[in-house]
């Protein structure tokens, strides 16, 4: 898979080139390339500006139609069919659903925000508009980060020996709790069931508390996991 992450700040993706990310490009399972949209401002303007005053005015600047625009065209010259997704607060949630779409892709194409936002007229190359959460951060370039985190672990190959169908959720749920040694720290002691090698029981209550604590923690992700396991059974 090919990620283009097209920014003004190119020099803050720093953290894609270390841990899983990083080992994951070094073994060529994606690549990831960061574009400066500076170098897409029309080659007679001297001064390389990406943005301009808004329309009607007000404070903030918006970043203009035409570096994107270039930008955009180039990428998918060198990897036709990538999908585009513009990152805003505006846009639709960033879930693991999401996530697992996204990893199906043969491209895609971040288009990283910043100021008071991007030209309105962006929207008519991008495919998807996603946010991260309900909150405003100052660019683009952390949601576009997230979302590499997000897909590139789902694919094939980068977590090897691990499966991210375990992870919170994936399955609807939230994980179940974990633990490691010592057996007892502080008076806390590791669940009896964990230490039984029993590997029914174990199962058993590893999904038990996964419910629970998804009950507990998220009644929202609950109900629809609860809802969907009952529409199965009627199927
Ligand atoms: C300050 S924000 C612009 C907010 C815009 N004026 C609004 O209220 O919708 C600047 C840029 O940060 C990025 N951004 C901020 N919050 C985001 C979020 N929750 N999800 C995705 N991108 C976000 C977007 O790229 C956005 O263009």
């Amino acid at each position: 898979m090919r990620i283009d992450i097209v920014t003004i700040f190119p020099e803050v993706f720093a953290p894609l080139e270390s841990s899983i990310i990083g080992r994951a490009r070094k073994n060529n399972l994606v690549d990831i390339r960061i574009w400066n949209l500076r170098d897409f401002v029309h080659p007679e303007d001297r001064h390389r500006k990406v943005d301009d005053a808004p329309y009607g005015g007000g404070r903030g600047m918006v970043f203009k139609c035409e570096p994107l625009f270039e930008a955009v065209k180039k990428i998918k010259e060198e990897n036709a069919g990538s999908k585009v997704i513009l990152t805003t607060p505006q846009g639709t949630l960033f879930t693991q659903e999401k996530a697992v779409v996204f990893s199906r892709e043969k491209g895609l194409i971040i288009i990283c925000g910043h100021y008071e936002g991007i030209d309105e007229r962006v929207s008519s190359i991008c495919d998807e508009e996603i946010s991260i959460g309900d909150y405003t951060l100052t660019g683009g370039e952390l949601p576009a980060m997230v979302m590499v985190e997000g897909v590139v672990r789902l694919l094939e190959g980068v977590l090897p020996g691990e499966s991210p169908a375990n992870d919170s959720f994936f399955s609807g749920l939230l994980d179940w709790p974990c633990y490691t040694r010592p057996e007892e720290y502080n008076g806390m002691k590791v669940p009896e069931v964990l230490l039984s090698g029993n590997h029914s029981r174990i199962e058993e209550w590893r999904k038990k508390q996964a419910l629970m604590r998804t009950k507990e923690r998220r009644p929202d992700l609950y109900r629809a996991y609860v809802e969907r396991r009952e529409t199965r059974e009627e199927d």
